[in-house]
């Protein structure tokens, strides 16, 4: 545990120091669970929602993209079901005064229960060596099986409890596990109460005519208001879907964890409108599908996993997280759920307007099922970026901080670097900038020796130096180090564009899918 707080440490401050992730507002000591994007960070927060978007909208032919406004008739909030159901469910430690989602709490609870079988497995792995199964190892072995079914046991009865609002079982659930509050340990638990997460605003200059509005929860329902327009002005034919991306607003009261939980983030949705009876399948379908990309990103098969709701959102008939493996453990990053006619229906009813479609293969009118996918994109921005920061052993006996990100990712694709400062080396290097800035982010830098260059751009994330020495020219040729294995090439300066683009280009790394 104490190791994972220490890796989730070094992220925070990393991510800072490199010009990736600042606190917002720091001159004024920050606001809690605000963050802004720098200027690395700014680029890599782009191209996980460029890569997001061509996977999800160039690369489909029936999906289309959308940018609905932030704010949003109030009565939009009503029909969703935020206004009344859009509720965390609080507790409050009397002697430490603090305040925690229940449900949090009792996940974090079961999370310890995982974190025993990752131990027992890595256990088993060291002790039956290559002949080690781990399916069967899972599927058999008794202290293990009793962890998950325990832990599983724990996780239906809190969401039977929360389905049902019976706040009053969760509060004797933590009780009767015996989970005492994070920080001091006390046991000594207020109820469970329910806290509407919209943040309210006004419209309009006049105390008495202003209305009140809310920060949209979440982008979906943008998309949801404006499916019929897209529908028509597109012609689009059932099955088709609906992509945005673009920020969203939450009142969380357990804001840790940096920008796993902000109050002000950023999500990708795209709400999938089907043919009603159709859902299942392509709830199955959208899971595999968004599985595929997150794999296509190299970041390994053992880092993700699916967790089935067992306690469905009001709108839901079938719900599943794809899970990754953060420094704290696994948590959500993804969301896929089958939304059913739920919000066409309610904003039909709310606006008296009609959201039907006529499906001209069958003949019939009805109101499409809907099947969503829903990713923060600053939840992916931690994921990617706390998997690729790594301290590496040299064979020199030396250590390395080196930012191993996804290189179709990575904000700088390569650094330029004159060997010295003279002898028209700078000349050369700036002239391979200049052509090169026409199709890749690249930088420029000629201070310190080259090995600490190296060292920077490593810790910045760089997949590529391409350094210009003395015989460069003579031989119009460049000398590229790869990030990752530190292997050195000589090219010609002609071919740089070529090797970068190979490695880097979106195509090939979503054709892994
Ligand atoms: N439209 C459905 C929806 O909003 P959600 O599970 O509440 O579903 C979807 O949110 C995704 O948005 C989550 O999987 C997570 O990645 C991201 N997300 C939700 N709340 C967040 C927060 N407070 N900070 C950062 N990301 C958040």
């Amino acid at each position: 545990m104490a190791n994972q707080e220490d890796q989730f440490k070094k992220v925070v401050s990393h991510a800072k120091e490199y010009g990736y992730v600042f606190q917002s507002s720091e001159i004024y000591d920050g606001l809690s669970a605000v963050y802004d994007y720098a200027q690395n960070g700014v680029e890599l927060k782009k191209n996980i929602r460029d890569y997001w978007w061509k996977a999800m909208v160039q690369m489909h032919e029936n999906i289309v993209g959308l940018d609905a406004a932030i704010f949003m008739h109030p009565t939009t909030w009503k029909a969703s079901g935020h206004v009344d159901a859009f509720n965390d469910p609080l507790i409050d430690n009397k002697d430490s005064k603090k305040r925690y989602r229940a449900d949090v709490l009792i996940e974090d609870y079961v999370g310890k229960l995982d974190a025993k079988i990752e131990k027992e497995v890595e256990k088993a792995a060291k002790r039956f060596g290559a002949s080690f199964d781990k399916e069967q190892f899972l599927a058999t072995n008794a202290r293990v099986v009793e962890y998950k079914n325990q832990g599983n046991a724990i996780l239906k009865r809190m969401g039977q409890s929360l389905e049902k609002e019976d706040l009053a079982d969760v509060k004797a659930l933590i009780e009767e596990l015996e989970i005492g509050c994070p920080l001091s340990g006390s046991k000594n638990w207020t109820d469970v109460k329910q806290f509407n997460l919209m943040f309210g605003t006004k419209l309009g200059a006049s105390a008495d005519t202003a209305m009140d509005l809310y920060l949209r929860p979440e982008t979906a329902q943008g998309i949801f208001v404006n499916f019929l327009n897209v529908q028509k002005t597109g012609r689009m034919k059932i099955p088709f879907g609906i992509a945005q991306t673009g920020k969203a607003f939450r009142n969380e009261i357990v804001a840790r964890q940096f920008i796993f939980r902000m109050r002000e983030f950023e999500q990708m949705e795209m709400q999938f409108f089907v043919r009603p009876g159709t859902q299942k399948e392509w709830y199955e379908q959208w899971k595999e599908t968004r599985l595929k990309w997150h794999l296509s990103l190299g970041m390994g098969a053992d880092n993700y996993r699916f967790h089935d709701h067992e306690k469905l959102a009001h709108y839901a008939d079938a719900a599943a997280d794809i899970e990754f493996k953060f420094p704290f453990g696994f948590k959500e990053l993804e969301g896929i759920h089958s939304r059913t006619d739920f919000d066409l229906s309610s904003h039909e009813k709310y606006s008296g307007k009609k959201l039907n479609y006529f499906d001209p293969e069958i003949n019939e009118h009805y109101i499409p099922y809907v099947v969503e996918t829903s990713i923060g994109l600053d939840r992916m921005f931690l994921a990617v970026f706390s998997h690729a920061l790594q301290d590496e052993e040299l064979e020199n006996g030396t250590t390395r901080t080196v930012l191993k990100l996804p290189a179709v990712l990575a904000p700088v694709k390569a650094a330029i670097l004159p060997l010295v400062k003279k002898d028209g080396l700078p000349e050369v290097a700036r002239k391979i900038v200049e052509d090169l800035k026409w199709d890749f982010n690249v930088a420029y830098d000629e201070k310190d020796a080259v090995g600490r260059r190296y060292r920077r751009q490593d810790a910045n994330g760089t997949p590529f130096c391409i350094t210009v020495d003395h015989e460069t020219l003579t031989d119009d040729a460049v000398t590229i180090r790869y990030r990752d294995t530190m292997d050195q090439k000589r090219v010609k300066i002609a071919d740089l564009k070529a090797i970068i683009k190979e490695e880097v280009d979106v195509k090939n790394w979503l054709m892994k899918m």
